[in-house]
């Protein structure tokens, strides 16, 4: 795709006019492959609390498709799943450019864009064209100027709620002042209580997390999912970080911003093992950070993961990688001698 798609004359751009040109030219079908590759029945995936069947569990992160522009051709490359967004209520610029960097040398990236995205009326009304040829998350989150955050969430909830597969609420961008901490105790409560309230028509919903929590934050998120957030189907572990790893080489690396890619695998395969001990498999896990390869999907399903998504090393490897990985996850979990991927979740717990 990209990569084949002239992916070098893309590399070529700026890092955010080259997404978007990916984007447009995706939206449009070219460079896509006239069907998806066909998946391998082991691959299939039934996530146990949300009951959501992925073909694959290797899916698209949020926020390569804002808008929800281009998920058709995404689940043609080879997708089990995607997720579309973050989309807050109003439109929204962002931060000032330049606001995306690649890390070349680390494989990694940086982004600060916060939140820009076209509004949930224009994402609606995409999400609502979508063919659900896999199954499709839709990202919710807030407008930066919003007066009640949590107001936001439940009118993203309940305006995607008819046209997704599942939901997810991002209360983890380190882009949006403010935004993270909604993952402390007396926020988190009170957003739960005010999103479990919202009509999600029977939808699944996630609360997807930052990496950067330590122990005790991981506690007292887990216990109020528990608690006011019972209603969940799981969590998403996790978003960027707001770390810099020592080993981080390239000249990019102090820039302001999360930070995704090879150097977020370790961290938030950690984090993601924190929350599947505490919640011992009563909520569906989607572990996100790094992935790079079939043998670091098949790590976060060791650690704990239902699934898993990716993002940031498309830019690295372009967009084939979703199919390569499906292809060394059935390996992986033969050698193993698993009858079906699904077996491998939280063996090395
Ligand atoms: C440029 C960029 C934009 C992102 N935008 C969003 C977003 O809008 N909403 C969201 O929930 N996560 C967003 N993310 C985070 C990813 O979904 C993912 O959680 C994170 O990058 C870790 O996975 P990765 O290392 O495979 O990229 C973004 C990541 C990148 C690199």
């Amino acid at each position: 795709m990209i990569a084949e798609l002239g992916g070098q004359a893309l590399r070529l751009l700026p890092p955010e006019a080259a997404h978007v040109a990916t984007i447009r030219l995706l939206s449009k079908g070219i460079g896509v492959p006239g069907r998806a590759p066909v998946m391998a029945p082991s691959l299939k995936v039934t996530l146990p609390k949300s009951g959501l069947v992925f073909p694959s569990p290797v899916g698209l992160a949020a926020g390569f498709d804002k808008n929800c522009e281009a998920p058709e051709a995404m689940a043609r490359f080879g997708f089990g799943f995607v997720e579309c967004g973050t989309a807050t209520p109003k439109p929204q610029a962002g931060n000032p450019k330049p606001r995306l960097f690649r890390l070349e040398d680390d494989l990694a990236v940086i982004n600060r864009m916060g939140f820009n995205n076209f509004g949930l009326d224009f994402f609606v009304r995409r999400l609502a064209r979508y063919s659900h040829a896999v199954p499709i998350g839709a990202n919710v989150g807030a407008n930066k100027d919003s007066e009640d955050r949590a107001q936001d969430y439940v009118t993203g909830i309940e305006a995607v709620a008819p046209h997704a597969d599942y939901i997810t609420i991002n209360i983890s961008s380190p882009n949006t002042p403010g935004l993270r901490g909604l993952q402390d105790k007396a926020s988190l409560t009170a957003l739960l209580g005010r999103c479990g309230a919202a009509d999600r028509k029977g939808k699944p919903v996630f609360l997807k997390v930052a990496p950067d929590l330590d122990p005790e934050a991981i506690s007292d998120i887990c216990g109020v999912v528990r608690g006011e957030g019972a209603w969940l189907s799981g969590l998403i572990v996790s978003n960027t970080t707001l770390a810099r790893p020592e080993s981080l080489k390239s000249s990019h690396r102090g820039e302001t911003g999360g930070l995704s890619g090879a150097p977020l695998f370790h961290p938030s395969t950690e984090v993601l093992r924190a929350f599947a001990r505490n919640l011992g498999g009563a909520f569906d896990l989607i572990g996100a950070g790094g992935i790079a390869s079939g043998a670091d999907a098949y790590a976060k399903l060791r650690a704990g993961a239902h699934a898993v998504q990716l993002y940031s090393m498309l830019v690295y490897e372009g967009p084939g990688l979703a199919a390569r990985i499906a292809k060394e996850l059935v390996a992986l979990s033969q050698r193993d001698g698993f009858a079906a991927i699904g077996e491998a979740t939280g063996k090395d717990l």
